[in-house]
């Protein structure tokens, strides 16, 4: 089995990451539902149900399950889909789990249909099935868990089978895209945790430009911090504004592949409908990368629209990189 580590390129995530519910900013409804959720188990002394959260990456759901377990006072033991091979390596997890434990298992979407079947007995009713020996002579053996809740997180709903989905009877959450306001709190307190000195205008035009996506925010104040300290100046607008030129980030936020996949939809396929696997090829990107990355923003914005029959660029699509070719074209002249 593949061992989970939090290694360097999460450090940041983890250095910011919010320990505490007040610290956890917007996404009220979820928090809302969750706080009823955990409360009323405390309360009758249960096992909280489980949950599903999704969304794109980024937004907070890794955090979240966090917090959960830290409210209900359980330790977090935490796994992900593609680290889960065999069904043997569920069935260790499930076994080594202490009584009251959360289990969080990321990116559950990529857990396959042998080990999502015994994922279902083990969500509903507590127990592992296991099937011992082959053929005529094999038979079941049912293992006794430890009272636990499972915290399941993806980026990608529509790949879950119905009766997986159906089993998170604690609820299924979906986080939003944050608004400007709430991006701005976020990083003017990550700003203090790392000893940033900026100033409003220069957090608004980070918060503008960050996808609506709390990790994208942090991530564009360290570099922009970065770009000012080598260039020894002030982390004020201007700045900012170079910081972001230099990391292909436009003005409405979208970045070099965003904007390269509006840019072949409109050039190659007379804005579409097109496929996503042919949009893919064309760009030589990951179709995965594509579907959870790029599009639900571009789709958040207008710029793009899913049709039957394909993606399609959007008249404000048009308009988008319209303007970026020719304020292009203006700074070549
Ligand atoms: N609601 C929030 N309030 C404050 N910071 C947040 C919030 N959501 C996410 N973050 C920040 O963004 C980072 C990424 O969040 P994470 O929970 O890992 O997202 P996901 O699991 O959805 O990809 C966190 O480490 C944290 O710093
Ligand atoms: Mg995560």
């Amino acid at each position: 089995m593949k061992k989970e580590t939090e290694k360097s390129p999460r450090s940041l995530d983890q250095a910011l990451r919010p320990s505490d519910w007040k610290d956890y900013v917007g996404q009220t409804g979820i928090k809302e539902n969750l706080r009823i959720l955990l409360t009323a188990a405390k309360g009758r002394n249960h096992q909280p149900e489980h949950v599903l959260l999704y969304g794109p990456p980024g937004l907070g759901k890794t955090t979240l399950a966090h917090l959960m377990a830290r409210e209900i006072g359980a330790s977090l033991r935490s796994t992900s889909g593609p680290a889960i091979e065999r069904v043997g390596d569920l069935a260790s997890i499930l076994t080594n789990l202490s009584p009251g434990d959360v289990l969080f298992i990321d990116e559950i979407h990529r857990l396959n249909r042998t080990i999502e079947e015994v994922l279902y007995p083990a969500m509903e009713s507590g127990v592992l099935d296991i099937v011992i020996g082959k053929g005529p002579s094999a038979r079941t053996v049912q293992l006794e868990l430890p009272p636990f809740t499972l915290i399941a997180a993806t980026t990608r709903i529509s790949m879950l089978s119905a009766p997986l989905r159906s089993r998170f009877s604690g609820g299924t959450f979906r986080l939003n895209y944050y608004d400007e306001a709430e991006i701005m709190e976020i990083l003017a307190r990550s700003a203090k945790i790392l000893h940033i000195m900026t100033d409003g205008e220069s957090v608004r035009e980070i918060a503008r430009r960050s996808r609506a996506t709390p990790r994208t925010a942090n991530y564009l104040l360290k570099r922009a911090r970065d770009f000012a300290e080598v260039n020894e100046e002030k982390l004020d607008l201007k700045t900012v504004k170079k910081a972001l030129a230099l990391l292909e980030i436009d003005e409405g936020g979208l970045n070099q592949t965003d904007r390269d996949i509006l840019a072949v939809i409109v050039e190659k396929f007379k804005g579409g409908p097109v496929g996503l696997k042919t949009v893919a090829a064309s760009l030589s990107e990951e179709e995965e990368t594509i579907e959870e990355v790029h599009e639900p923003y571009l789709m958040q914005l207008g710029l793009l629209e899913r049709t039957p029959r394909g993606r399609a660029v959007t008249s404000k699509g048009y308009a988008h990189i319209g303007a970026e070719t020719s304020r292009e074209q203006k700074r070549l002249i």
